[in-house]
């Protein structure tokens, strides 16, 4: 039995050695690599007598210490690293070691996508490229010498600024970077291999001008320039919102086809996973497009969280990545609709966080231990790391926030720190005491707030009462209340909003709330009319809200706050499939509700498509104490259809007036009158009649842009199998050469509810377009039929299994992506006994499979251990 180790954040000590320089020399060769590393070691710790470098994988060759050649019996090697005794106070190692990148199918380290050489080193890749002190407190100053055949590799490129080229005998050639800025090994990268660029330039508010280059497969330059764009309007808005600047002579970006997550910060050289880059309106969608502004935008904000100020161990990754991930959802506000966006993360947040958060594998967004580092790049770190950011936000107010970034940026520029020091730099400008919110970094699971009111006309007071209810947390001990501000109004009959006075609570500002305690009451005063409650407004805190009192169908129409209207009617969307669930009929004042929102004109389109999006099926489960799927599907297609034949006439029209297919525009409007389009017909659908089936087919055919022509093919695929046959074969001919299309391909099949849709996944195994290898292909075709409630969830229980036999398949070639797979199976708890005996069984076939990685092990064994 291998031994599965578990690391704890109070058993940190700072590094006993650092590595003030590195210089790296690579020749790269057809099946290996050669790597020299000359490191000047400085001790830091008195006492210290023995150096241990971390190494996996590597073949040494050579060693040297001082320029003495040390024999194998001078040091000592052993799984994971080698130690080498050490008593002075500074000392220069050189390593020679030989790497097999073309083995390489974890994608960490250095290895081959296509025939592109590139690394992947974040968190603890770096270790597989040569012996290092492999941990991100630990800041080198690197310079990098790569030598490769000039034909096969005329693209070498590593991270900061070039310093030199030189062509070599034997058709070979080197170039030589230096990155002047001390930074830890995770973010060294290096790039090889014959690829095409588009470049430009950037000029930065000081005066400096930055080169500008992004490459790509040769072929695919014309769809790099939507992801330039997005870079110039990173750099601009960086500058404008927080006054950085960046900081070397260059920015290169590129793209891989192989890529575990979707893109890396690499000092001056991001890697990226292509679908964040390449896209054109054929090929990519709205979101794609939105997603590369995005993604481009995050790693590039890096530079200032992260890389300047980086992380002192990886149980602080919410230092870097919840921060980051705030900055580019305000990024893409600013550049899109600030509401649009708000609604989009608060989506992702409560359909991928709340998830997890519910299930075995929660976690604080600063994790107190871990087995396996990887694991932990969760919903929870990135996505409730940044709601916790906003709430200081929110404490704050922009300018005081403004100033503690400075404050931040001034006092940590060059360090390794912890969540601690950015907490201090808030609680400086902050107007109330931040110690009770640092509960957010230590408890885990989603409070709920519970909201009842007392109105009395005669004092023409309010009585708020918010009781929190914090739920225990994995090992099932209890946590304490958490402090969050909570953005509310009192509306009036014509949806105006009372003046909040009161003496009982602290106003953060005259709309917000400052809850500290497990039960607050507050009294408002001159409330002259019952008062409608419109509460969490912009989603102020992360919380669940449950309230009895709120009048679903006033807010839908009358809210101010685009949230709560939007809030308004999805919560009376879930409460009416429910009531149907149980077996009531279907709620005439939801309908009147609904046809009320299609009717109104003045909303902007994208915010009504967003508006009349019905619950999704993991929405519904996660309320559900026995998951259901079939009952679930049952009323939304039944729901579906009751709105299509009441608002039959009204849905067409409005189709007909928003279908434009020839446009393919990607401004907000443009955008918004596809998605609305869309969300229209995937209503009238459900009703399978031949005209509107039809409808969608010349949506299929007749679309110029992908968005739509996508949507019309995943509409066929479940409503009208006999239409989808043709389209399918089509889209297959047309895309078949462009990887990045066929996961689409396989996303719509395998996301099938149709019956099956395993047999059929399965089949597309044998596929010429896909390859286990290529970690989007398997995300879009396994990943998504493991997320594809109806198929997985199927009583036979051969989606278990057959998820199962993957994770165990892919583990062997990639544990990254094999422990994500294993995430489908956290629902374990909350099956029926038969489905339970069923998945149980899947999931001890796996714990038990030999050799097993500790990326699987630690998520099936947690999933295993909670119930
Ligand atoms: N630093 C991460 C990339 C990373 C993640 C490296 C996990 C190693 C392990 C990068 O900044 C990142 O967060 N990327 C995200 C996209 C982002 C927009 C949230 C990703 O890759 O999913
Ligand atoms: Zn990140």
């Amino acid at each position: 039995m291998q031994e599965h180790k578990t690391i704890y954040f109070k058993e940190y000590t700072p590094s006993p050695y650092t590595i003030e320089t590195c210089s790296l020399e690579f020749i790269i060769e057809e099946s290996s690599t050669r790597v020299e590393n000359i490191m000047e070691i400085k001790r830091c710790d008195p006492h210290a007598k023995e150096l241990r470098l971390d190494g996996e994988m590597l073949d040494l060759e050579l060693l040297w210490v001082d320029d003495i050649l040390y024999s194998e019996d001078m040091y000592t090697k052993e799984e994971g690293a080698i130690r080498i005794p050490l008593d002075s106070d500074t000392a220069r190692i050189r390593i020679i070691n030989r790497i097999y990148p073309d083995e390489n199918t974890a994608l960490e380290g250095l290895y081959r996508s296509g025939g592109i050489w590139c690394t992947q080193n974040e968190p603890e890749g770096f270790r597989r490229i040569t012996y290092f002190i492999d941990r991100p407190d630990v800041m080198t100053r690197f310079t990098t010498k790569i030598i490769a055949s000039k034909e096969r590799c005329p693209v070498l490129l590593s991270n900061g600024n070039l310093r030199g080229t030189a062509t070599l005998e034997n058709g070979k050639h080197m170039t030589l970077w230096e990155d002047p800025i001390p930074k830890p090994c995770y973010l060294f990268a290096l790039v090889a291999g014959d690829l095409g660029s588009i470049t430009d330039t950037f000029t930065t508010m000081s005066g400096k001008q930055v080169d500008l280059a992004i490459y790509c497969d040769r072929g695919n330059e014309n769809k790099c320039h939507h992801a330039m764009r997005s870079l110039k309007k990173s750099m601009e808005w960086d500058e404008y919102t927080y006054g950085r600047e960046y900081d070397l002579e260059v920015y290169n970006i590129v793209a891989v086809d192989s890529f575990n997550m979707g893109a890396m910060e690499n000092k001056g050289l991001n890697i990226f996973n292509s679908h964040y880059v390449l896209a054109d309106e054929e090929t990519a969608t709205d979101s794609d497009f939105l997603g590369i502004e995005s993604v481009i935008a995050h790693e590039y904000f890096h530079n200032w969280t992260g890389n300047r100020i980086t992380c002192r161990n990886w149980f602080e990754l919410t230092l870097k990545e919840g921060l980051t991930v705030f900055r580019d959802q305000c990024f893409s506000a600013d550049m899109n609709s600030p509401l649009t966006q708000r609604l989009d993360d608060v989506r992702s947040l409560r359909e991928r966080q709340y998830v997890e958060d519910a299930g075995p594998t929660a976690h604080p967004i600063k994790p107190d231990h871990y087995m396996e580092i990887n694991n932990f790049y969760t919903a929870t770190v990135y996505e409730k790391g940044a709601e916790v950011i906003r709430m200081m936000h929110t404490v704050l107010g922009t300018e005081r926030f403004r100033r503690a970034m400075d404050l931040y940026f001034d006092t940590f520029d060059g360090d390794a720190v912890g969540t601690e020091d950015f907490l201090w730099a808030m609680q400086s400008e902050s107007p109330v005491d931040l110690t009770p919110f640092k509960r957010w970094y230590s408890q885990e699971r989603t409070p709920t707030l519970r909201i009842s009111s007392e109105y009395s006309s005669d004092s023409a007071e309010l009585v708020l009462r918010i009781v929190q209810s914090i739920p225990r947390n994995t090992k099932n001990q209890e946590q304490l209340p958490y402090a969050l501000p909570f953005n509310i109004a009192l509306l009036s009959e014509n949806g105006e909003a009372f003046d909040l006075i009161t003496s009982d609570i602290i106003l953060l500002n005259t709309k917000t709330l400052w809850i500290t305690e497990e039960v607050t009451e507050v009294k408002f005063s001159a409330i002259s009319s019952v008062p409608k409650l419109s509460l969490n407004r912009h989603f102020s805190a992360p919380v669940i809200i449950e309230c009895d009192e709120i009048d679903y169908p006033f807010l839908m129409a009358h809210d101010r706050d685009g949230f709560v209207r939007f809030e308004a009617a999805n919560r009376f969307a879930i409460e009416t499939l429910e009531a149907m669930m149980e077996g009531s009929e279907v709620n005439e004042r939801y309908i009147e509700s609904y046809g009320a929102l299609l009717r109104d004109s003045t909303m902007d389109p994208m915010f009504k498509s967003q508006v009349l999006e019905l619950p999704s099926i993991t929405t519904m489960m996660q309320r559900q104490e026995t998951i259901d799927v079939s009952a679930i599907v049952k009323a939304q297609e039944r729901l579906k259809q009751v709105l299509a034949k009441c608002y039959y006439d009204e849905l067409q029209e409005s189709i007909c007036a928003l279908y434009a297919p020839s446009n393919t525009d990607i401004d907000g409007l443009s955008i918004g009158k596809r998605a609305l389009k869309n969300r229209l017909l995937g209503i009238l659908v459900s009703l399978g009649n031949e005209s509107i089936s039809h409808l969608a087919q010349a949506h299929y055919h007749e679309a110029l842009s992908m968005s739509e022509r996508l949507a019309a093919l995943d509409l066929l695929e479940n409503y009208a199998p006999e239409l989808a046959v043709s389209a399918l074969n089509d889209f297959y001919i047309r895309y078949s050469d462009q990887t990045l299309v066929m996961n689409k391909y396989f996303s719509v099949l395998a996301s099938s509810r149709r019956g099956g849709t395993l047999e059929r996944v399965i089949s597309l195994q044998e596929d010429p377009a896909y390859d286990v290898k290529v970690p989007n292909l398997v995300r879009s075709l396994i990943g998504s039929f493991a997320r594809n409630p109806v198929a997985f969830y199927n009583e036979s229980g051969d989606g278990f299994r057959f998820v199962a036999d993957q994770v165990i398949l892919i583990d062997a070639l990639n544990p990254q992506i094999a422990s994500g797979l294993a995430g489908a199976f956290k629902n374990y708890g909350r099956l029926s006994t038969f489905q339970k005996a069923q998945m149980g069984g899947e999931l001890e076939r796996i714990k038990n499979h030999p050799n097993l990685s500790n990326n699987v092990y630690e998520i099936v064994s947690k999933i295993l251990e909670a119930h």
